[in-house]
Parts: C-alpha cells; structure tokens; sequence
C-alpha cells in the first residue's frame, strides 16, 4: 500500500516536474565559481580534458555539495553471483563519486544480507555509510528501495537540503551535480528511448517486467490498473531535488 502510494506521487511529481520553469526559484543568487580542472583518471574515465569553463560553467549555479546534500542508493542483493560481476564496476562508479562530490553525505541502504562479509568497510572506504534495513516484505527489490528510501527520508528530513537517489553502479558525478539544482526544484526521469526513425517512446507500467515487480510487490488488480491506463514510468536511477519536494512536495502543493 506505502508503494502503492509512492508510486502515485512520483506520478504526481512527475506531471508537476513538466511545468519545471514553474519550480525554479527566480531570487536565488547565483554561485558561479570558476571550476578546477579534475585529475581524476581511471581505466574508463580521464577527466582531465573535461572542461567547464565558459559557458559551461553556468549550470554550476548553486550551493557546493556539502554535507547536507544526500546521495542515497538502496540495494539488494538476492544473488551473491550477481555482485561480482559488478562489484569492480560499482567500485570505480563510487571513487568517480567521491571525486564528484566528495562533501556531500552518502548513505546506501541495505536490504537483507551483504553481498560479501567486508561489505561496509569496503562502502565506507569510498565515503559510503552503510544502514542495515532488515527486509520483512515481500517486496521486489527494485519496488522495496523506494520503500526503504522513502521511510528514512521522512525520518531524516531535517539532516538535508538536496537529495539525490541514484542507482549504484551506473550514475556518476563527473563534477559537482548538487551544484546544478536548488532544494526548490524536483526532477524525474521517465523510461525514454529514441528508435532510428526518431520517435521517443516513454515506456509505461504496461512494460512487462514493471508489471510484473509491481504485481509481486502489491497485488495483480493494482498492476493491471496501472498498466491499463498506461502510466508512465519514472526511473528509480535518477530521482533529484529539494529533501521536501521529494517527500511531499506534490502532495502538498498539487494535490
Ligand atoms: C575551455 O573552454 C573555454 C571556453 O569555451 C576556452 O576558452 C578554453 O580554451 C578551453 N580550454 C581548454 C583547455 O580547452
Ligand atoms: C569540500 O570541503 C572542503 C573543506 O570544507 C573544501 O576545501 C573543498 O573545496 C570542498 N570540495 C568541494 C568539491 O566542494
Ligand atoms: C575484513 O573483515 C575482517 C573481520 O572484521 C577484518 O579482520 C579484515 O581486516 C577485513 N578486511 C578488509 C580488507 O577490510
Ligand atoms: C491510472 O490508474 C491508477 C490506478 O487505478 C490511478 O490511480 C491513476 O490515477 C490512473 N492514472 C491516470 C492518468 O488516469
């Protein structure tokens, strides 16, 4: 039922997010600081020939990451095999990060067991804190870290201004990301592709897999609704904005 409702909002959310120029807050100072060249290097990355100055410096309008800000991912590990393979991965991904957004605060939500026994000395060696969540629902794993997620912002609202829910082994902060939005803004992504004539297709929770974590997760009535009415889906990977907006925002202001 919590992700019954959850999914209603970020619906909500998302609808709100089109009229983005509405969101934007106008009085807000501009912070551009000039940005230092990254050295970071590593078998994927050379960050050294990026460069943001000029024009590209002018999305980097807002405050610095800082400790406020909140980087949270939500894992599940229902196969040990399965982190493997991803392990170096995700572990280049979080030192990127690090170079990123080395002051913001970032925090990954355990559901059930780790992965491998050193697990958090591992997260913790890359600026990432570890919280056990002891998994008592039914929830697929991918429906149960907007659960996870959603229960610790309401509790910790009031630690943070920006949050940031990212996917762990595939979102990277080659530069300062907080930078680029204010606590005033929200933004979702839906499930877009583009086919080689040029049509954008969104996929929907007609999607079979979706349907199916949504049918396991909630019940089949739910997902068949949503999948009837075609609701859009919007990526877990990249949800960012204000730590209010993103719990209640739509709620409040739109509902
Ligand atoms: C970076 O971009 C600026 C402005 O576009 C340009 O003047 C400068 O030469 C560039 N620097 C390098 C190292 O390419
Ligand atoms: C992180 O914080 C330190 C100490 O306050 C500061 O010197 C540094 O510039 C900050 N880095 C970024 C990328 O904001
Ligand atoms: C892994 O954990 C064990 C037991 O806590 C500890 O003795 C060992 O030093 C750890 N290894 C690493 C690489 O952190
Ligand atoms: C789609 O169906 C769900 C479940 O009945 C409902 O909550 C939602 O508002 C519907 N969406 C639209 C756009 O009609």
């Amino acid at each position: 039922m919590l992700c019954f409702s959850i999914f209603v909002v970020l619906i909500v959310t998302c609808m709100v997010a089109n009229k983005s120029s509405a969101v934007i807050q106008l009085n807000t100072n501009p912070i551009i600081k000039p940005r230092i060249k990254s050295k970071y290097e590593d078998r994927f990355f050379n960050l050294y020939n990026f460069n943001y100055s000029g024009e590209c410096s002018n999305t980097f309008k807002y405050k610095p990451n800082n400790k406020r800000d909140l980087l949270i991912y939500g894992a599940y590990f229902s196969d040990k095999r399965s982190w493997i393979g991803q392990r170096q991965m995700t572990l280049q991904t979080l030192s990127l990060n690090q170079n990123g957004i080395p002051n913001a605060t970032k925090i990954l939500m355990l559901c059930g067991e780790p992965p491998e026994p050193n697990f958090s000395s591992l997260m913790n060696s890359k600026g990432v804190e570890v919280i056990p969540v002891k998994v008592d629902s039914l929830y697929n794993g991918a429906v149960l870290r907007y659960v996870v997620i959603q229960k610790y912002l309401e509790e910790n609202k009031e630690k943070y201004d920006r949050v940031f829910i990212a996917d762990l082994r595939d979102v990277f902060f080659f530069e300062d990301g907080f930078a680029t939005f204010s606590d005033k803004q929200l933004y979702l992504s839906k499930e877009c592709s583009r086919t080689n004539k040029g049509y954008i297709t969104c996929a929907s929770l007609d999607l079979e897999i979706t349907r199916n974590w949504m049918r396991d997760s909630i019940s089949k009535e739910v997902a068949d609704l949503y999948a009837a009415n075609k609701t859009k889906i919007i990526n877990s990977g990249t949800i960012f904005g204000g730590a209010e907006l993103l719990i209640y925002g739509a709620m409040i202001n739109h509902c």
